[in-house]
């Protein structure tokens, strides 16, 4: 057979090679921008307000969101938690409690702030505070989340664990990737990009299978409380696991308890901001952003700090090297240089001594005091560093590549 005329191109090819040529460069498009290139920023009702939040809260937090200036330091999602599932009518669809007269008014209100909404639900029949889950309607419920307006959605394994009882590591695995793969099917299925947050606590090593189920993000631990015990031990539980974290999918220790009672002093909540800027972790806080006090404010806002969490490169940074009770952890940021915190774990101030040595470095770097917005100078081999009583010092060191 002679192939010749089939190889002439004739216009009506160069119509599909254009259009072939354009989806190519939408999809690309697309992918630069799906969600949670960098970690989430937002807010979650659950820390402050339990299961007896309301719209007017919702309303209220984006409000404060914005006149705080975290919205201008970069929080984005006000996020409902648990407590405003209602009942499923005779079509299966899930209408919200009454405390939420008019959801698709509350998500455009948020987007009126420039924000975006975050709701939550269970692949169980329950939510863990008994509400509606969204066992097979997982369709039905995503549909109705994208019809409101919603950009992320927490789902909480909560009741689905009956659903584990009596299997294997292995067998268990596989029914919470599946239980997580179809909302994740259902969520595309919308055509709304909304960031996919897996609440499961950890369970079955979620970080190596996570983000093959569409997770943008996933909780390490079980719920954090507002403790510097419990700070610490979601913190450290991310050890070893940096290699699973990178942009598009995030190890989640939980929402931040900055501004709650029991971790309000500001030292403590300044060891919270840097440990999850070091970690590259989502930074939810759970506060009241009404009322917080001005330190409060200025750790949540603090930019510098905001930059090490959202640097492009999407490093997770770990722990170097412990003295006692001094951490000194470290992260590579993209521009070549290294955050680099430094821990005192007592309850009354220490003399910390920074090691080139631990960081495999060698002096002499220039320094930027990230708490303190300055620099200061030249840090050499060995340096010491007073740390506040379970404070933090956190230091940007390098010359910044071009
Ligand atoms: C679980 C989650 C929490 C919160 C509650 C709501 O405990 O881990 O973050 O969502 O459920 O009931």
């Amino acid at each position: 057979m002679n192939l010749r005329p089939r190889q002439v191109l004739y216009p009506w090819h160069w119509l599909v090679l254009l259009l072939l040529l354009l989806s190519t460069s939408c999809a690309v498009a697309a992918a630069g921008t799906a969600p949670a290139r960098t970690p989430p920023m937002g807010w979650n009702s659950w820390n402050h307000y339990g299961a007896s939040v309301t719209a007017a809260d919702v309303r209220h937090a984006a409000d404060a969101m914005v006149a705080s200036g975290m919205a201008a330091a970069g929080y984005r999602y006000v996020i409902i938690d648990d407590g405003w599932q209602g009942k499923r009518d005779t079509r299966g669809v899930l209408h919200p409690n009454a405390k939420f007269p008019d959801m698709r008014a509350l998500a455009a209100y948020v987007h009126g702030k420039g924000l975006k909404l975050g709701i939550y639900s269970s692949p169980g029949e329950k939510s863990c505070g008994g509400f509606t889950g969204s066992a097979g309607h997982e369709v039905q419920d995503a549909r109705e989340f994208a019809a409101w307006g919603v950009d992320y959605l927490k789902y909480d394994l909560c009741s689905f664990r009956h659903h584990l009882t009596g299997k294997s590591a292995s067998k268990q695995v596989a029914v919470m990737k599946d239980a997580y793969a179809r909302m994740h099917r259902a969520l595309v299925a919308t055509g709304r990009p909304i960031v996919f947050s897996l609440c499961q606590y950890g369970w079955g090593r979620v970080w190596e299978w996570g983000a093959a189920v569409g997770g943008n993000l996933w909780r390490t631990t079980d719920d954090i409380r507002p403790t510097y015990a419990s700070m610490w031990f979601n913190a450290n539980s991310e050890q070893g696991l940096a290699r699973w974290a990178g942009p598009g999918h995030w190890n989640d220790p939980d929402m931040l308890e900055i501004g709650n009672r029991g971790m309000d002093d500001p030292d403590m909540e300044r060891s919270e901001m840097s440990l999850w800027a070091l970690l590259a972790a989502p930074l939810i806080a759970g506060n009241d952003l009404a009322t917080m006090d001005a330190a409060t404010r200025a750790t949540l806002t603090n930019r510098e700090v905001i930059a090490v969490d959202q640097d492009p490169l999407g490093a997770q940074g770990h722990r170097v090297a412990q003295s006692g009770p001094i951490q000194l952890w470290v992260k590579p940021l993209a521009d070549g240089t290294l955050a680099v915190g430094l821990f005192n774990t007592l309850d009354h101030p220490l003399d910390a001594t920074l090691d080139f040595k631990a960081l495999g470095l060698h002096g002499p770097l220039p320094a930027r005091d990230l708490w303190r917005h300055a620099n200061i100078g030249s840090v050499d081999t060995r340096r010491v560093f007073g740390v506040p009583a379970f404070g933090v010092v956190l230091l940007k060191l390098g010359q910044p590549k071009r």
